[in-house]
């Protein structure tokens, strides 16, 4: 929600750079961008609505946009549309500061009412419009740059990660509390960004900020410093992922290029953690996790893989629940002795935080499980396991997906009472073969063409793939805008049936031969007898394909596994129905990445 990116220290390319960042960042929010330099004593911005590319054409236009530090800025709305006075970098009256902002300020009315009335005008609906005219007021009190930005932050109540220049200084100010900032430390250079991809093409070696700390960019280097000025010695981890890994690599879209990494990232999830010899699983940084009962919290995408973990979990034993991140935070419930596991692929989802958050006030244990190294989650909960998927930046979340039920399995063996399964440990092995499989045959592009008019989409499934359903479903609507739901197959005819039509395909997860696949197939000769078209995901093992218009085949394998492949199929359909939609794949409509915002 938002990206900033800053840089000091790149001379001639700071433009370049900047908007090259602002291209890794996009995925953040895409419905305006901006960008001030500071240099040869100006202060100059340029920013545009609508996406990247209309501020690339505007700076095309601007000579005059030259400067040796910088910042920029690509916006997901929050308060105010999309419209060029709303981008970001906004200024100050004197036109002499210029500020990014990701998160929301909330006493920013009460703010703006009190510089308001003391003869500050402003020129767009946002929260973030204060900081400047704060910073402004400051150096009119005769504070230096540093001092004045100080001054403002002070000020706020809310999450901000907050980048500013000043006319006339060659540095960028920064602070951050409750949104993501990460410093870049490069030979010459220095970078600023919400998100490594923004500038891992010039430097691996980076420095997480933490809440409540202050960064100082300049050409001699740069500083990190508390809320009193006094300095923070920082660790300077260096990323192993490769620049490469953020490109599309020839694929049309990032969504397409995510699903078919998902071989690799599921291997990476597994490397080193599963021995078949031994019949064993070891997740050695969760060794001094005690959990006798488990609640686990996301949002989106990550509450359907958390559905599916606390399946997992009770089925082999240990009382768990899933819950949506937003609703645990206001309302727990009463249980004071679960383990809370934040479930979040960005590790930076203010709800699923809140929720984290919550649990750490009431003394609860909590283990973060996520992909993002060093975010916000990793970093507060008291255990983390990673699901090692690789960045995903297209907005739909695949490959992460896959990788928190493979992480989640892999969980569930580590703590389960009774002895390892080795059947599950074999089917895990075989897994990125086995998808590997689905993605050089499916047939998922036809069914998207076959059904590319329909009304609504239907999907359900059953225990494991109830949640696989509810997530075909959600990429599905994200990505086509079309019409999705999904459902536990047993709750169709108790009030859903009576929307299905010829028009709404309903497409099933039936896998095995046992008595839900049974109960499954008996759901779809209930839709098929109403001449909804159907489109079987199986394993073969049942008669569902009698009463199929279409088949999407998955391996036989472990029902564990088969739930982690059955919604490859599923991915590949919402992509191919998108795709002959002429959707906005990797940045629909509305949505970002990364919801760091309540
Ligand atoms: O980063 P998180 O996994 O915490 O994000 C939670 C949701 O916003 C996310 O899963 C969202 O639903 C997906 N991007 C949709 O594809």
């Amino acid at each position: 929600m938002c990206g900033i990116i800053g840089c000091v220290g790149c001379g001639d390319g700071t433009l370049s750079t900047l908007l090259h960042g602002l291209s890794k960042l996009e995925y953040r929010g895409y419905d305006s961008a901006g960008v001030a330099l500071v240099g040869d004593g100006s202060l100059r911005v340029a920013k545009k609505a609508g996406k990247l590319d209309a501020l690339e054409a505007a700076v095309e236009e601007r000579a005059d946009l030259a400067g040796t530090v910088g910042i920029g800025h690509t916006r997901w709305s929050t308060h105010g549309p999309p419209t060029d006075d709303n981008a970001h970098p906004h200024q100050d009256c004197t036109k002499r500061v210029a500020v990014v902002h990701n998160g929301i300020i909330e006493n920013y009315q009460s703010l703006r009412d009190e510089l308001a009335e003391s003869g500050h005008e402003f020129d767009s609906d946002t929260d973030t419009e204060v900081v400047p005219h704060l910073v402004e007021a400051s150096l009119e009190a005769g504070r230096d740059p540093e001092a004045a930005f100080r001054d403002a932050v002070a000020r706020l109540e809310g999450s901000f990660a907050l980048a500013c220049v000043v006319e006339g200084t060659e540095a960028v100010f920064v602070a951050r509390n409750d949104s993501p900032l990460v410093l870049g430390i490069g030979d010459d250079a220095t970078y600023l960004a919400s998100d490594v991809p923004a500038f891992r093409e010039f430097t691996d070696r980076v420095v997480y900020l933490e809440d409540g700390e202050f960064a100082r960019l300049t050409a001699d280097g740069w500083s990190v410093s508390d809320v009193d000025g006094t300095l923070r010695e920082k660790t300077v981890d260096t990323v192993d992922w490769d620049p490469e890994d953020t490109g599309k690599s020839g694929y049309d879209h990032f969504m397409l290029k995510e699903i078919h990494e998902q071989p690799r990232a599921l291997r990476q999830c597994l490397q080193g953690r599963v021995d078949e010899l031994g019949g064993s699983v070891t997740l050695e940084e969760l060794d001094d996790l005690d959990l006798e009962r488990a609640h686990l919290v996301a949002a989106g995408t990550s509450y359907h893989a958390a559905v599916y973990g606390a399946q997992l979990l009770r089925d082999d034993g240990v009382p768990a629940q899933a819950f949506l991140s937003h609703e645990y935070a206001t309302s727990p419930p009463p249980t004071e002795d679960a383990t809370v596991i934040g479930v979040s692929q960005s590790g930076e989802t203010a709800d699923t935080l809140a929720a984290t958050r919550e649990a750490q006030r009431r003394g609860a244990e909590t283990l973060a499980v996520t992909n993002t190294v060093g975010s916000t989650m990793a970093r507060e909960c008291d255990h983390v396991c990673y699901i090692r998927s690789g960045p995903e930046i297209g907005v739909a979340a695949t490959k992460t997906f896959a990788g928190q039920q493979t992480a989640l399995n892999l969980l569930t063996q580590h703590l389960s009472p009774g002895p390892v399964d080795r059947d599950l440990i074999a089917a895990l092995r075989d897994l990125p073969s086995d998808v590997q499989a689905i993605l050089d045959e499916t047939d998922a592009e036809a069914v998207g063409e076959t059904y590319l008019d329909s009304d609504a989409y239907f999907f359900i499934g059953r225990a494991l793939n109830y949640p696989v359903a509810m997530e075909g479903a959600l990429k599905m609507k994200e990505i086509t805008y079309k019409h999705a739901e999904g459902f536990a197959a047993g709750e169709l005819k108790h009030g859903t049936l009576a929307l299905v039509t010829p028009d709404t395909p309903v497409i099933a997860n039936v896998i095995g031969d046992g008595e839900l696949a049974r109960k499954t197939v008996g759901n779809v000769k209930e839709v098929e007898a109403r001449d909804a078209p159907v489109v079987a995901v199986t394993d073969g093992q049942s008669d569902v394909e009698r009463y199929a218009n279409h088949v999407l085949e998955v391996p036989e394998t472990h029902p564990r596994a088969a739930a982690i492949l059955a919604n490859i199929q599923l991915q590949l359909v919402a992509y191919h129905t998108a795709a002959k939609l002429g959707r906005s794949i990797d940045k629909p409509r509305n949505l970002a990445k990364s919801v760091t915002v309540e």
